[in-house]
């Protein structure tokens, strides 16, 4: 688990942020209390290869903030730089202060991805928060015509290919009568997603069955690597896709959306926001499947909770956030 998933960032219960704020609050104050008495702050600042200030880290938060809606603890400055010193490292930027003047200053949309994919965290696994999937095979085995699922913030693809799995085992064929749209803000891992070829431990808890039915295995150079089967591949589209963007480059109607362990990177209006525009892509009957800390109800009255972290539309509701952002 992420050390964001780990401390429960953005849960969306106002009782679990609240604390987190307070508990985040207290490890920040009793962290600086610690370096200063032991001198450590300047030390450590000393060996750094690059000069990265505490208005340099408020530069990065308030970039990708605006950016991609990722919300970054006062505690992840160490993070931020160990990943954005690679960036400079890579463009010969020597210092912070000037990489992002030059981010600021527009124009190159390449290194903004870059920036942008440095600071996602995009831990994920095959059948993560398991008692999903069984969910979603009884919900597609009730619907008639093509099950069009969107998953929102797919990572490196074991969720999308879980999804595929899960539906192809509902229709007892390789090519069940589904589509899969997934999508994700970072370009890296969706390159990933696309080839489909992970280290064979990543299936390891993976039933032995499900493994050679979906997977192939490889020999020589690629031995210990795994691939999904092409027909799994086929039933999944892969897309770049900013849930802050205004436009998103996809269109519904959904029977399901994926949208797990992404909101917790968010403010609540933010959440809310998000939430809001599913709704209107979503089928009468779609399900709407959350992360285990992650908590959709107060953010908008789009939605109403029907079993662990799963929603459907409230026939009531809105569609509208409960929450605007404050200035
Ligand atoms: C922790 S992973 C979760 C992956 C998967 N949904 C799961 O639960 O295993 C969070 C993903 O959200 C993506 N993400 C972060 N901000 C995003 C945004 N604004 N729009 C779309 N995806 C975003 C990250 O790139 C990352 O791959």
């Amino acid at each position: 688990m992420s050390g964001a998933e780990s401390a429960g960032v953005a849960t969306g219960c106002d009782d679990e942020w609240d604390a987190f704020q307070a508990r985040v609050a207290r490890q920040e104050s009793h962290r600086k209390k610690h370096c200063m008495n032991q001198g450590q702050q300047n030390k450590s600042d000393s060996i750094k290869e690059f000069e990265f200030t505490t208005r340099d880290f408020e530069r990065v938060r308030a970039l990708i903030y605006k950016r991609a809606g990722i919300a970054l603890a006062e505690s992840k400055q160490e993070m931020v730089y160990s990943r954005l010193a690679r960036r400079l490292r890579a463009t010969g930027i020597t210092s912070f202060v000037r990489y992002l003047d030059e981010l600021e200053s527009g124009g190159n949309d390449q290194e903004w991805e870059s920036f942008t994919n440095a600071l996602t965290t995009n831990l994920t696994s095959f059948f993560r928060e398991a008692h999903h999937f069984p969910i979603l095979a009884e919900h597609a085995g009730k619907l008639k015509g093509q099950v069009e699922v969107w998953c929102s913030a797919s990572s490196t693809g074991e969720e999308p290919y879980s999804i595929a799995i899960t539906l192809c085992e509902a229709f007892g064929t390789l090519t069940p009568p589904a589509h899969i749209i997934a999508t994700d803000i970072d370009t890296n891992v969706l390159t990933t997603a696309a080839n489909g070829v992970y280290p064979i431990d990543r299936l390891d808890k993976m039933s032995s069955e499900r493994a050679k039915r979906f997977f192939l295995r490889g020999k020589g150079e690629q031995a210990g690597l795994v691939r999904v089967r092409p027909e799994l591949k086929k039933m999944v589209t892969f897309k770049q896709l900013n849930l802050l963007s205004n436009s998103w480059p996809i269109s519904g109607p959904f029977d399901v959306i994926f949208c797990r362990n992404v909101m917790i990177y968010f403010d609540k209006p933010t959440q809310g926001k998000i939430l809001s525009r599913f709704a209107p892509l979503m089928k009468p009957d779609g399900l709407l499947f959350a992360g285990h800390s992650e908590n959709f109800l107060y953010l908008t009255d789009a939605f109403k909770l029907r079993g662990k972290t799963v929603y459907e539309l409230d026939p009531k509701g809105a569609a509208k956030p409960l929450l605007s952002r404050q200035a």
